[in-house]
């Protein structure tokens, strides 16, 4: 009866997941947020978990719902809330993949009441957040790093840079110019790049099917 789980590729591993938006309070009723749907990370989940893998899955708010009893669901908002959760997870994984679509930068004042509109003009002050990827990079021992991009020009060259920058394994250079792809939708395109400058183009598939792609090209990597 074993026999089944042995073959399952990621048995015995650990793996960390950042998924979704985050949501960067502005007052008490009100968020920066973005249109991420938390969908690219919870197929990577259950494809991880489905591998054998037990997952951590730290999500800001999306609609997505997983019931897997290898995926642990840590809900946050926030980016600090995620950087937090990231990091008291990260020393006990094998593999991290960021996935999630992190604000990258947060109201400097959260008003304790109600904005009122009471000015013709407001204006916003914000602060730049963490990078949770490249704060992992940097404190990276025996994990496999992985790190999504999200580019509209100039792709590659700009992947290699986050690729190299914040010291990861692998990039997931995410391509919004292709029609179906991204964010809002069902599908994605993707290129893989690793950190030897290896390269590989994936066709437009559902984000189920480039959950499959990511984690087989991880899984070969760690097998090398
Ligand atoms: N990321 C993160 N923490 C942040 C910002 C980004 O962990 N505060 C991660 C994302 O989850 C993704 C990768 O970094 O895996 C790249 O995100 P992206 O927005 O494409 O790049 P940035 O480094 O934020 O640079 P820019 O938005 O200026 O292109
Ligand atoms: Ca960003």
């Amino acid at each position: 009866e074993n026999d089944i789980l042995e073959k399952l590729p990621l048995k015995g591993k650990t793996v960390l997941i950042t998924a979704g938006p985050t949501y960067e309070a502005i007052d008490p009723v009100r968020f920066i947020g973005n249109h991420s749907s938390g969908k690219m990370g919870f197929e990577i989940a259950k494809t991880a978990a489905n591998s054998g893998a037990n997952v951590v899955l730290i999500t800001g708010p999306t609609n997505q719902s997983v019931a897997h009893n290898l995926i642990k669901v840590i809900p946050v908002v926030s980016a600090e809330q995620m950087y937090q959760e990231a990091h008291n997870y990260f020393d006990n994984c094998d593999i991290a993949i960021l996935a999630a679509a992190v604000s990258d930068y947060r109201p400097k004042h959260v008003a304790n009441q109600k904005i009122k509109k009471n000015t013709n003009n407001l204006v916003l002050e914000l602060v730049k957040n963490k990078d949770i990827l490249a704060s992992l990079g940097e404190i990276k021992q025996q994990q496999f790093l992985v790190g999504f991009a999200l580019e509209t020009n100039n792709e590659l060259e700009n992947a290699k840079q986050k690729l190299k920058k914040k010291n990861l394994n692998l990039i997931v250079l995410n391509s919004l110019n292709d029609k179906g792809a991204g964010f809002k939708s069902q599908t994605n395109k993707i290129t893989l790049i690793d950190n030897k400058e290896r390269i590989s183009e994936f066709e437009l598939k559902s984000k189920a099917d480039v959950a499959v792609d990511i984690l087989n090209e991880i899984i070969s990597q760690l097998n090398e």
